[in-house]
């Protein structure tokens, strides 16, 4: 299964706890934690359940009022609040202190580097719906492609998060942001200087992401994209798992969009013949486990992310 980025803040309290026993402190407590919009409250026993906004409100109150507290405030907001038995010693409560202090800063960075992530995803988003608007054939493909790519992940164990999977699938094809649309949307053949210049765009979409630390693993499936387990592929020639697996799911999600959607030379295939174009193409062009796992995903959830087309 995918991971969830929750796991960010749930490394800091178990590492909370390691430091709470190295320091010989033994205390009973209730941490509540805000991620966004949502809460965590972890207790020293090791439960742990989470909600929303509004019921957090109502538990923080009880608490509040029932127990000791110690803010987990940073630089930018509190992050919660740590809720401890009565009667500990001052000593306890200044090391208490201090641990506090260094989670704050680890959830402050975590939420600085999340705003600064959704602010350059939605720059890059912007380019890419300006790629697209160029192109009314390929309008909402990257959506579709995430959409497509987070259903194939949902069947498999990837070493990427939901969101750098919906990411590498919004982004796959930014390098065309460069290409004319003389040559985008050119309805017959292409001439070899044409699809020359067609095919540079996973090199240059890797280019544009690769200076945003965020988006690493995002540009090497955009880099990746147009190679073939076979190795025939570009722009590197990479063969089987010499292949980002990101880039592997990124491919059968592109090839079955593209082959679904009306193209200047050609009509849509209808769902079926796509998926058997996808499963003849297993082991030469696309990972077999890719293509195991998005066959195995039922139509009607294709068809809520690519829109009815069998
Ligand atoms: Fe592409």
């Amino acid at each position: 299964m995918v991971k969830k980025t929750e796991s960010v803040i749930m490394i800091d309290l178990t590492q909370f706890n390691k430091d709470l026993a190295t320091l010989g402190i033994k205390v009973t407590y209730t941490m509540v934690v805000y991620i966004g919009d949502t809460y965590r409250i972890i207790t020293s026993k090791g439960e742990e359940i989470g909600g929303s906004r509004e019921d957090k409100e109502k538990i923080i109150a009880h608490l509040l009022s029932k127990q000791p507290f110690l803010p987990i405030t940073g630089e930018e907001m509190n992050h919660g609040y740590l809720f401890i038995e009565t009667g500990l010693a001052a000593d306890v409560m200044e090391k208490l202190k201090i641990l506090l202090r260094s989670i704050s800063f680890s959830m402050d960075k975590y939420v600085l580097e999340e705003r600064m992530q959704s602010c350059s995803l939605g720059i890059l988003d912007s380019a890419v719906n300006a790629i697209e608007a160029k192109d009314v054939y390929t309008k909402g493909h990257s959506d579709r492609v995430a959409g497509l790519a987070q259903l194939i992940a949902e069947r498999m164990d990837l070493p990427y998060s939901e969101k750098e999977v919906a990411q590498a699938g919004l982004l796959h094809d930014i390098g065309k942001i460069g290409i004319s649309e003389r040559i985008l949307t050119k309805p017959g053949s292409l001439t070899d200087e044409e699809y020359q210049i067609i095919k540079s765009h996973p090199e240059k979409g890797a280019q544009i992401l690769e200076p945003l630390v965020m988006f690493k693993k995002s540009a090497a499936a955009v880099r990746h994209h147009h190679e073939r387990y076979d190795g025939k592929g570009y722009p590197d020639g990479l063969a089987g798992e010499e292949i980002p697996l990101l880039a592997r799911v990124i491919a059968v999600s592109d090839a079955f969009d593209a082959m679904t959607s009306d193209r200047p030379y050609r009509k849509a295939f209808s769902y079926d013949i796509a998926r058997q174009k996808i499963l003849s193409a297993s082991g030469t062009q696309f990972d077999p486990t890719v293509v195991e796992a998005f066959n195995s995903i039922e139509e009607k959830k294709i068809s809520s992310v690519i829109g009815s087309r069998a």
